[in-house]
């Protein structure tokens, strides 16, 4: 069976074909990166306009990647939400009318389960059960995952997201948006123990997480830094590295603490914050240690793309949770 997926949740435009036996076809991603930049973050308005602009040529592209024609499709997928409404509805309409057109099933997938099960499209596949933990722009959350549609909540942020976290601290130190990458770029070149930021709530009994007080710090800091002279581009650096390690020490512990509770042997890291190269070694190293093995999303699949929504459709329909023939999301079988 052939699904077609779309993304358009936020400031990306995905479009991917899953074969439920065969895997990912073929996958085309727009990134609106580039236009949000000069405003320093995402302008919904914007980002709603320019995915009417690139659904349909994206989709002409990923039918062209994979070979397959419009008839060869079997089912459509498309992000349902959480997201920017106005972007949300452009995949949510391509995706109904696509299916209307053809009789096909519509399938509504939350991004979130997109992100989590987005690891199965690296070559090696995590088995379940397993700990996940999701860290993107809007969400931090430590899940236990039994299977496809079997999520159980261990923890998450009370505040900001982990991905907020690295974006406001980035603004503040004037990087361009989005910041997570552009202040782990800078990070590379700084010394992660220069400035003695906090760790909020690392050492709480629970499993959530709090991120808000961080960037008041990283303000705090900077204005004692320029207080003393001109801010260099040494100390930014020093920043930006202090910052990285402050959340990637409190992801990781608290993760790490999640596997010990659930003493399972297995954690999946996935959303935008997954790509963190940081982060990445920091969960190998402390995994191995643990005797346990992290699994990570193709890097190219770490933020938002079509190939994890149409990715989760594939295995919601393998294990069942949709039917096909007789649903109300099937329009060709009662419209
Ligand atoms: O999953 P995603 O693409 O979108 C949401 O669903 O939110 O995640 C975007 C987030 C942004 O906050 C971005 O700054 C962050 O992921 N991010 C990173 C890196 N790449 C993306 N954060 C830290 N290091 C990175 N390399
Ligand atoms: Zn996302």
């Amino acid at each position: 069976m052939n699904i077609i997926g779309f993304e358009s949740s936020c400031d990306e435009t995905g479009v991917a074909i899953v074969n439920t036996e065969k895997g990912l076809l073929a996958h085309a991603l727009h990134s609106q990166i580039a236009m949000h930049q000069a405003y320093g973050g995402v302008v919904p308005e914007l980002a709603s306009r320019d995915h009417i602009r690139r659904v349909l040529p994206l989709t002409r592209e990923v039918l062209e990647k994979s070979g397959l024609t419009i008839k060869d499709i079997d089912a459509v997928a498309y992000t349902a939400g959480p997201g920017l409404a106005g972007a949300l509805l452009v995949g949510a309409s391509m995706a109904q009318a696509f299916a209307w057109t053809h009789s096909l099933p519509a399938i509504p997938i939350h991004h979130l389960e997109g992100h989590l099960l987005s690891p199965m499209l690296a070559e090696e596949v995590p088995e379940f059960p397993f700990v996940a933990l999701l860290v993107s722009g809007g969400h931090t959350q430590i899940m236990r995952v039994n299977g496809v549609g079997q999520y159980e909540l261990l923890g998450e942020t009370l505040d900001d997201a982990a991905g907020e976290a690295f974006d406001k601290s980035a603004k503040l130190m004037g990087l361009p948006y989005p910041g997570g990458p552009a202040l782990s770029k800078l990070a590379e070149k700084g010394d992660p123990a220069a400035y003695a930021l906090p760790r909020p709530m690392m050492h709480s009994p629970d499993l959530d997480f709090s991120f808000s007080g961080l960037k008041t710090a990283v303000l705090t800091t900077l204005r004692k830094i320029e207080q003393a002279g001109p801010l260099g581009e040494q100390d930014r650096a020093n920043l930006a590295a202090s910052a990285q390690q402050a959340i990637v020490d409190v992801l990781g512990y608290k993760v790490i603490k999640a596997m010990k509770k659930t003493r399972l042997k297995r954690l999946v890291v996935a959303g935008g914050v997954g790509a963190n190269s940081q982060l990445r070694s920091y969960l190998r190293s402390e995994m191995a240690k643990q005797g346990g093995q992290v699994f990570f999303p193709p890097l190219a699949l770490c933020t938002d793309n079509g190939a994890m929504i149409a990715h989760a459709a594939s295995e919601r329909v393998k294990a069942g949770l949709v039917d096909l023939n007789n649903s109300a999301y099937a329009f060709g079988v009662r419209p």
